[in-house]
């Protein structure tokens, strides 16, 4: 992702998200289409004045509203897309795992096909450059005590809440796609 490139961005109103989103406008000089429903974890105001930027489009949406999304892929023609959206509280995913399992499974599930469709037309040489970039948790792999080893990329899913099932879940589809 280089100066004047544009990425499709999700989740850039979040906590995380925000600083990615900062760092591509400010240091990498890219062009962001942030999409982002604005739950109670989004705050434009995170991103201050950065996000008045003409190489900041905002965009108020749903990942899983596949539309949207296919229409944003069109006009916008990213070269990556950077996934950090998903309801992120442990807490509540076990008082409304519905909301997690929409937001972070189906969510990936249409964010995955509308960027096969997209990245199935791109030419050869674009198609190679293009990323899909997701951000993972480790709470897939479940709670360690002090007699555990360290948990890594090759350690067993473990998942302890509809949160950290439904990443499990969200990587696991990611995966399928690399592989297909
Ligand atoms: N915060 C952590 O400690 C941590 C650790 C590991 C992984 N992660 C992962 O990093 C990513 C970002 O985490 P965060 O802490 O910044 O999250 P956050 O909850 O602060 O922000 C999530 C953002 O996504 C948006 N969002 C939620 N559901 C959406 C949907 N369906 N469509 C569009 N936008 C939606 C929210 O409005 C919010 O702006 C997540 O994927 C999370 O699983 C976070």
């Amino acid at each position: 992702m280089t100066s004047g490139e544009t990425v499709l961005f999700t989740g850039g109103a979040g906590f995380i998200g925000s600083n990615y989103v900062r760092f591509l406008l400010q240091e990498k000089g890219c062009c962001v289409v942030n999409l982002d429903a604005l739950t109670y974890a989004g705050h434009l105001e995170t991103l201050g004045r950065i996000g008045d930027r003409s190489e900041h489009h905002f965009v108020l949406g749903l990942v899983v509203d596949r539309s949207l999304v296919d229409y944003l892929m069109s006009r916008y023609q990213p070269v990556a897309v950077v996934y950090f959206a998903a309801e992120t509280q442990v807490d509540r995913s076990i008082d409304s795992p519905d909301v997690f399992m929409r937001a972070n499974v189906r969510g990936t599930s249409e964010l995955l096909e509308s960027t096969r469709i997209y990245w199935n037309r791109l030419s050869t040489e674009k198609q190679r450059t293009f990323r899909f970039v997701h951000i993972p948790s480790d709470k897939v792999y479940g709670s360690l005590t002090h007699d555990n080893d360290p948990s890594d990329e090759n350690s067993a899913y473990r998942p302890c809440s509809p949160y950290s099932a439904s990443k499990a879940a969200s990587n696991h589809l990611i995966q399928s796609y690399v592989q297909t």
